[in-house]
């Protein structure tokens, strides 16, 4: 199980993937009254409701991101968290998602329909992987998704709270896997 700065696996058995692959299904189209095109509302399902009640850092608020072959996302860093809990649902396994070092000099611009700040300064890759498990990732490292494959990638990108680091959700999580 990879565990570094960018990510850190966590075992698919600790979540009912195939409750959350229907959920997906079921919620992929629909659009939340008031959200953001990606946003879904946690309290509106008693299984996500749960998997917060042992992962008190998870926000009430996660996306689902559906990425068409040959797009992906720009890199960035996200807007509104420094980390999340990523989810593969389907063709996650022709994607990669990079990492890039960044420097004190680092500029961005605001992408209002992301949410997200689009990189503009130079920056190096130092990083890559493929989504296969439930991962949480550091978003507030300049990072980007490529999609090479023939099928959509669609995720869960859950939203660890805002102004909670990458290091206070592992500790989160490894004590919640330790009750498992
Ligand atoms: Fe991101």
């Amino acid at each position: 199980m990879l565990d570094n700065q960018f990510v850190y696996e966590i075992p698919a058995q600790f979540f009912n993937m195939a409750y959350l692959k229907l959920l997906v299904r079921q919620l992929q189209f629909e659009r939340v009254q008031g959200l953001a095109k990606h946003h879904r509302r946690v309290a509106d399902d008693p299984y996500l409701l749960s998997v917060q009640q042992r992962v008190p850092v998870l926000s009430d608020l996660f996306n689902i991101y559906t990425l068409e072959p040959g797009k992906g996302l720009p890199i960035h860093t996200d807007a509104n968290r420094q980390c999340a809990l990523n989810i593969p649902i389907s063709g996650t396994e022709q994607s990669i998602t990079s990492f890039y070092s960044s420097d004190s000099n680092i500029t961005s611009v605001y992408n209002e329909k992301l949410i997200v700040n689009e990189i503009t300064s130079q920056v190096v890759p130092v990083f890559s992987y493929t989504l296969s498990v439930p991962s949480l990732i550091d978003n507030s490292v300049p990072h980007s998704v490529q999609v090479y494959g023939t099928a959509p990638r669609v995720t869960i990108s859950w939203s660890i709270q805002d102004g909670v680091t990458m290091t206070e959700a592992k500790e989160t999580f490894i004590k919640a896997l330790g009750n498992v």
